[in-house]
């Protein structure tokens, strides 16, 4: 008889309850760590609620409040009787607003038939991978990034994180991006990115398009997109889920405006929910190579991943209302962008205190990169530093684990949507002292795990 395997401690190991019953996929799937994160920062703030919770991407309705025109118009088209199934790809009303939307805001060139309407960025997301991805594909990313790692196992490719730098706002540069296109049928961009709170610069995403434009015409592909390649196209499927929340200053791109000659090879994902707040309404979309729509809207028709009608009604109504949108861009990126800055601001000024801190600039999105350089001086890890942070100074953040980033390098994101400006001042006052406690006690030897 073979003995059952023992742990390191002699122990039998703990029978997997999932083995045999369900499939590896399945078995192996993970819950986000964010989320396991932001679950113990709730249940601390519950016990103290002075804790200030900078751990989930979400809005705190209160406020930040979805645009009443919005709300409105979901009430009006739900009296109105828009409560049955939509067509898979979106109602045609909501595909023609997001294609206005991108040519009028964005300057890109989109048709109505491009847009496939779904419920959230996820589902794009999904759909994305599952259209262009076989087992066994080369997939690529950088990191840190926000879930890339999920969808490559559900997808089971052969996927490759690319390092990258905090000097480079943690984008890659272009020489990175071209040194993993060759055999790539997936890359993914993210900008502005979640968790880094930083925006993707002009020259590099240029550099990038032109990149892939070249690798897909080596690949034997014709300039517009069509003729019949040696082996698949590579794929870039950029995520701009972020793009209306940005510093005054701040210009966003696109890779299909920068170089007009990719697009047959981009995918555009994007939702409500970030920037208007409405994480829970569920409406988002993706701008396909137009070819490729039929198979794209089957998957999201059969997953029932459409958004719900009664939203997508309203938010072509919105959509089409230039200055609705403009405000609402406005004044959700003001209201980001005082608490991102006052995070940053307050870093920066211990900085300058000569405390071992540091942030990178906010440029968009809810996020900021947030430094606590005490590695090798009293933690090994950055998981210990967000439990210490939590705990003497109140502060829940998220380690740059929970996207992808091995290196135990102290960097942490500060996710400021759940969060009340006035909560900030007393958190970093929290935090300074904490600092000073821990260097003080570490003259004397102390540890802080
Ligand atoms: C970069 C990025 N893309 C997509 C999403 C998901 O968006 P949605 O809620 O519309 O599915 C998130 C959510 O945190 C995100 O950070």
């Amino acid at each position: 008889m073979v003995e059952p395997a023992k742990d390191g401690r002699g122990r039998e190991p703990t029978p997997d309850p999932l083995a045999g019953r369900v499939t590896e996929i399945a078995a192996a799937m993970r819950s986000n760590r964010i989320i396991e994160v932001a679950r113990e920062a709730v249940a601390a703030k519950a016990r103290d609620p002075s804790i200030c919770n900078l751990t989930i991407g979400d809005f705190d309705p209160e406020s930040f409040r979805i645009p009443a025109e919005l709300r409105e118009g979901i009430v009006r088209a739900l009296e109105e009787g828009h409560t049955n199934y939509p067509p898979p790809d979106g109602i045609p009303e909501l595909k023609a607003a997001v294609a206005g939307f991108y040519r009028r805001e964005l300057g890109l060139d989109v048709a109505d038939e491009a847009v496939c309407i779904c419920s959230g960025a996820r589902p794009a997301i999904y759909a994305t991978w599952r259209t262009f991805v076989r087992p066994g594909d080369r997939t690529v990313s950088f990191r840190p990034a926000w879930n890339v790692g999920y969808y490559a196992h559900m997808n089971q490719s052969d996927h490759r994180f690319v390092a990258t730098r905090a000097e480079h706002d943690f984008f890659p540069t272009v020489e990175e991006v071209r040194r993993h296109l060759r055999g790539a049928r997936l890359v993914v961009l993210n900008s502005p990115l979640n968790p880094t709170g930083t925006v993707v610069k002009r020259e590099v995403l240029a550099g990038i398009a032109e990149a892939l434009v070249e690798e897909n015409l080596r690949r034997g592909w014709d300039p517009d997109g069509g003729g019949r390649g040696r082996e698949p196209p590579c794929i870039l499927l950029y995520d701009q889920v972020y793009w209306m929340l940005r510093g005054q200053w701040i210009e966003h791109f696109n890779p299909a405006v920068l170089v007009p000659e990719c697009a047959p090879w981009v995918v555009h994902v994007d939702a409500i929910s970030k920037c208007f707040a409405a994480t829970g309404l569920r409406v988002g979309w993706a701008v396909v190579p137009p070819a490729v729509l039929a198979p794209f809207a089957a998957l999201i028709g059969h997953m029932g991943a459409w958004a719900p009608r009664a939203e997508q009604v309203a938010t072509a109504r919105f959509l089409s209302s230039p200055e609705l949108v403009r405000d609402t861009m406005v004044r959700m990126s003001e209201e980001v962008g005082a608490r991102l800055v006052t995070l940053y601001e307050g870093i920066q000024s211990m900085r300058r205190r000569g405390l071992p801190v540091d942030a990178i600039p906010p440029q968009g999105a809810i996020h900021l990169s947030f430094r606590v350089d005490l590695i090798g001086r009293g933690f090994d890890t950055n998981e210990q530093i967000r439990r210490w942070l939590l705990r003497e100074a109140g502060l829940a953040v998220v380690p740059f684990q929970a996207f992808d980033m091995p290196e135990e390098s102290g960097w942490l994101r500060m996710s400021v949507g759940t969060v009340r400006l006035a909560e900030l001042g007393p958190a970093l006052e929290r935090l300074e002292a904490a600092l000073r406690r821990h260097l003080d006690g570490l003259g004397t030897g102390a540890r802080s795990g």
